[in-house]
């Protein structure tokens, strides 16, 4: 495996209105730290700049964690001292890097469209950021087609893109304006600790999976259009699972292989 000794370029210095110009854009999303980009490059990210204070420590952190993507890097990477990075971000990720790439568009329809043969995850007025960015990081890693909110979060807040480490690049992650589009051909599943026991493997790889809001659960509108409503189990007096377990509980032992 090839070491990425001493070539990450140290450019001088962009200037500081340039990055304050970046952060404001609507159009763009910072990426922090190096897992969140090394995610990112992977799955296609339009990434415009990499600023780093350290930049010993990102080249040995892609010679061991990402030789597939050290080239790129190379030539994003600009060094920077660390107080402009702290003007990006309001914490200092360890990996000392902090990148800004395109915000993708991502349409509702378009996702439930593009890969039939996965399912969508759907999540009804998600109120913790966090929770959106690890629903996305296991959807993508579960191989979901895309992740579908509905509220007023915006799932590519920069707390959730903190949450999922970058992977909101690798599906479509997109917010629901207004009333639930159709679905086509695919069968809403909803996921209520109130409905019929989840047998393993029995959900098909079609369906759209519904999760409720955090305190509250799916809306009574939501559940009435459901073509299924399954449970995970779950040992007596335990109520419910935080909304990212329970997707993920339901994409790896629910849906059919
Ligand atoms: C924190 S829970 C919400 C709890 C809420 N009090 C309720 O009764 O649904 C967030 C979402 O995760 C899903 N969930 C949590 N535990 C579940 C279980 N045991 N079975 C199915 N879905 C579950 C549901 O979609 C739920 O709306």
């Amino acid at each position: 495996m090839d070491r990425v000794n001493n070539n990450v370029s140290r450019t001088p210095a962009a200037p500081p209105t340039a990055v304050e110009r970046l952060r404001a854009d609507p159009g763009l999303v910072v990426l922090e730290g190096f897992h969140a980009l090394k995610h990112a490059l992977r799955f296609g990210a339009a990434v415009e700049v990499a600023v780093t204070s350290d930049p010993d420590g990102v080249e040995r952190l892609a010679a061991e964690l990402a030789p597939d993507i050290a080239g790129r890097l190379r030539e994003l990477v600009v060094v920077q001292p660390a107080t402009t990075l702290r003007e990006l971000v309001p914490r200092m990720p360890h990996t000392r890097i902090v990148a800004v790439a395109r915000r993708p568009t991502a349409d509702p329809v378009a996702a439930l469209g593009a890969r039939p043969d996965a399912p969508v995850v759907l999540l009804e007025d998600p109120r913790h950021l966090g929770n959106v960015g690890a629903v996305v990081r296991v959807a993508a890693a579960a191989g979901a087609a895309g992740v579908l909110t509905t509220g007023e979060r915006d799932p590519w807040h920069p707390a959730a893109l903190r949450g999922s480490a970058g992977l909101h690049f690798a599906l479509p992650v997109a917010r629901v304006a207004g009333e639930l589009p159709s679905l086509g051909d695919r069968p809403l599943v909803a996921l209520t600790p109130e409905g019929d026991e989840l047998v393993p493997g029995s959900v098909p790889r079609t369906a759209v999976l519904a999760f409720g809001t955090e305190r509250h659960g799916l809306s009574d509108a939501l559940l009435a259009r459901a073509d299924a409503r399954l449970r995970l189990r779950m040992r007596p007096g335990v109520s419910s699972l935080n909304l990212a377990t329970a997707v993920a509980a339901a994409l790896y032992a629910g849906v059919a292989p």
